[in-house]
């Protein structure tokens, strides 16, 4: 209860100053000892090459690196999308989008034209840094071309999109509040049919869900759709939760 109306007040008062210290910055770091292991750095070296990553493993932090090898090691596990001219993409719930790097050269090798979106219902939190998910994402997301992030709800979103990302979504309330968002934006089942709305006939959605328990009220909430379930292996970044990845597509449905 006081929970809910301290994040109630401090959300409503973030989303009003929109305040951040400006212009965030991360130094690249060498990366002459990732500690990887013989297969990982065999996987590595096909993913740079396939992907033409080359450049970002030149120009970023260790970690900020790792967690974007991880993210494009499970698009190129669990996507094959065909060629075409155009395709938009829609990751839910960015945060400060660290891994956006990793989902703009993969969706890039498979078409001419990109449009990349990336909503997020509270990008005006701050860090102890005082720069808010924002400015961060500025950060990340700045050489590259018709990338979008946007601060809002995912319900306001209406645009239709070939393939929609979503890493840990909400699906329990106790997250939900403990990262600072007030109960009137816990609806996991609307959301998700809306998710689900958005996409195009014939388009896929990744849901990565962490521990079984959140896994398992997934599945209830994507019901009868058609999807996979697939446990992740985990190379590049150990995280601490094992985690589990469904692929719902959407079967030429309208
Ligand atoms: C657990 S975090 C995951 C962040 C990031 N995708 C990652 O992999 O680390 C879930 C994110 O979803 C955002 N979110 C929750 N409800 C949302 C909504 N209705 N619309 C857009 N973003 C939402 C939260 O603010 C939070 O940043």
């Amino acid at each position: 209860m006081l929970d809910n109306l301290r994040n109630n007040i401090d959300f409503f008062l973030r989303n009003k100053t929109k305040f951040s210290r400006k212009n965030y910055f991360e130094s690249s770091e060498p990366k002459d000892n990732l500690n990887f292991t013989n297969e990982e750095v065999e996987l590595e070296n096909i993913l740079l090459n396939k992907y033409d990553f080359k450049n970002y493993r030149n120009n970023s932090t260790i970690i900020n690196y790792k967690q974007n090898l991880y993210t494009l090691y499970l698009l190129d596990k669990y996507l094959n999308p065909d060629y075409s001219d155009e395709l938009s993409i829609l990751d839910i719930g960015s945060k400060n989008w660290f891994y956006v790097n990793a989902e703009f050269s993969f969706f890039k090798k498979y078409t001419k034209k990109l449009y990349l979106d990336g909503v997020e219902i509270d990008a005006y939190r701050l860090y102890s840094n005082l720069y808010s998910r924002y400015e961060v994402a500025k950060f990340y997301t700045k050489h590259l071309n018709n990338v979008n992030y946007i601060p809002d709800n995912l319900m306001n979103i209406k645009k239709r999109y070939d393939y929609i990302t979503w890493f840990l979504p909400f699906v329990i309330i106790q997250p939900h509040r403990f990262w600072g968002l007030p109960d009137k934006y816990f609806y996991p089942e609307k959301l998700f049919e809306h998710a689900y709305s958005l996409l195009k006939p014939n388009g896929s959605m990744l849901i990565i869900n962490q521990g079984k328990d959140e896994a398992e009220v997934q599945k209830n909430i994507i019901r009868e759709r058609r999807f996979e379930v697939f446990k992740l292996a985990s190379p590049f970044y150990a995280y601490k939760n094992e985690r589990f990845l469904y692929r719902i597509i959407k079967n030429g449905e309208v």
